[in-house]
């Protein structure tokens, strides 16, 4: 599997604070079979939360030395996840912004509430630059889920979804987790991603008990598309495969009708 939404770079933001946090975070990644990882520290405008690319690249080398020393075999990239912002476009261009493993696709934060005034010009602006938008765990905001239908634009206007292994598990509620696979059934999902940010809750370990649940879905093909092909495809700056749409709705979940 390869995660490309994670925050293992020590004392950055709301990640591990030390470098021996980071590196358990690492033996996780290597018992649940992870090979390459990007590691996507929190950029927000405005708080502290503002790392420089130099900032970044020193905690990748410090990881990939220790990696190394620890005999954890595990690739990692650079990346950043990047609340949704007017000045987007042109930070980027600029190189103040670091994209997924230098590719040209840009992973942007979805708000929890709703999305910024004007979000639609904002996408717009950074994919008239050249780049290509990833949106983080879409079936973890409160507008979207509550408007569905919105999924639906945004897709059409040529962004990409991430979900997060744990929504399937229920881990951050049942709307959320019911989202997750709502976006599933649409065929809207184009990666799978950790956002892990701790060894003992928000690990990468849950990765391959999402997948156990997923397997009851969809078929494997389906599984290596999200985890593993389109996620290297990132890394490869190479255009995304898409999902079939997943035509079922499970036994047990009737209640998910109300979409
Ligand atoms: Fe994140």
């Amino acid at each position: 599997m390869i995660d490309l939404h994670c925050h293992i770079l020590p004392g950055i933001d709301d990640g591990p604070t030390t470098l021996e946090q980071s590196l358990e975070l690492a033996v996780l990644y290597q018992k649940a079979g992870f090979i390459k990882i990007v590691a996507t520290p929190h950029w927000v405008p405005g708080t502290s939360w503002t790392p420089s690319i130099e900032q970044i690249h020193h905690r990748i080398a410090l990881l990939r030395d220790s990696f190394k020393s620890r005999q954890i075999d595990i690739q990692i990239y650079s990346g950043m996840e990047i609340a949704l912002d007017i000045n987007l476009g042109d930070l980027l261009l600029s190189k103040d912004l670091v994209t997924l493993a230098g590719s040209s696709y840009v992973l942007i934060e979805s708000p929890f509430q709703r999305l910024p005034l004007g979000w639609d010009q904002m996408f717009f602006a950074i994919m008239a630059k050249g780049y290509r938008i990833v949106l983080a765990h879409p079936e973890r905001c409160l507008q979207l889920f509550s408007t569905p239908e919105l999924y639906d634009d945004i897709i059409e206007a040529g962004v990409y979804f991430q979900v997060n292994y744990d929504s399937f598990l229920g881990h951050y509620g049942k709307k959320e987790s019911e989202t997750a696979f709502y976006l599933l059934k649409k065929g809207y999902i184009h990666f799978l991603a950790t956002d892990s940010h701790d060894p003992l809750l928000r690990h990468p370990g849950n990765a391959l008990e999402a997948v156990k649940v997923l397997k009851k879905t969809i078929d494997s093909k389906t599984i290596e598309i999200l985890t593993r092909i389109n996620p290297e495809n990132v890394i490869n700056d190479f255009p995304l495969e898409t999902m079939a749409s997943a035509d079922f709705l499970p036994k047990d979940r009737k209640r998910w009708r109300w979409f």
